[in-house]
């Protein structure tokens, strides 16, 4: 697509990186009652492909979130949109991002969790931009480093568009830059 500066992220790339996330999740919960949260709407491609590699029986359900303020940059604050259907209690709880930015985001919803008596939470996300942390979060389950570049594709949007976009692209700078 004309917005696309490079690929960031191969195709082949993803679903190495999604094969080895689903076998380390399936040998990790072996035998064990287990609760996958995705996080909509970045996350949905992502799950797509990571659930079809995961060898065992898993609940599936979904949480939608926004970050509160006018800002385009992540506040920690977030919004629930959709909460989850499943009853987490004296569950294990995995949940499964796009993309991993200040951590503000995970490090809310996986305090948010606790509160409702899991067995564990843990995180798994399809990207990472370590450079832009701001809270000490674990990520249990992660998946490609990426530079702290503004990315689309594999779910992650601009305005809405391009989450269909197969692998991970840089955004033309032209395109968010312009008035
Ligand atoms: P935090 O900062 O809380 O935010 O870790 C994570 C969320 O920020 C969004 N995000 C991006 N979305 N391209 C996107 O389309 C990006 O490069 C990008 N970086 C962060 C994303 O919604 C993620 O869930
Ligand atoms: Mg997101």
């Amino acid at each position: 697509m004309d917005v696309v500066e490079r690929v960031l992220v191969s195709k082949e790339q993803l679903d190495k990186q999604v094969e080895e996330l689903g076998a380390r999740i399936s040998k990790d919960y072996q035998g064990q009652e287990l609760v996958i949260i995705g996080v909509l709407k970045g996350g949905f491609i992502f799950l797509a492909d990571l659930a079809r590699k995961i060898t065992i029986p898993v609940d599936l359900d979904f949480m939608s979130v926004s970050s509160y303020g006018n800002s385009s940059k992540s506040s920690g604050v977030v919004k629930i949109i959709k909460d989850v259907d499943t009853n987490i209690t004296g569950k294990h709880v995995l949940i499964v991002e796009d993309i991993i930015d200040t951590g503000l985001t995970l490090n809310h919803l996986v305090e948010l969790l606790k509160t409702r008596g899991p067995l564990s939470v843990k995180v798994c996300a399809a990207l990472d931009k370590p450079s832009r942390r701001k809270v000490d979060l674990k990520v249990d389950y992660k998946g490609i480093e990426i530079p702290d570049e503004f990315v689309i594709g594999y779910g992650l949007d601009y305005a809405g568009k391009y989450r269909n976009i197969a692998e991970v692209c840089v955004l033309k700078r032209e395109v968010y830059t312009k008035k």
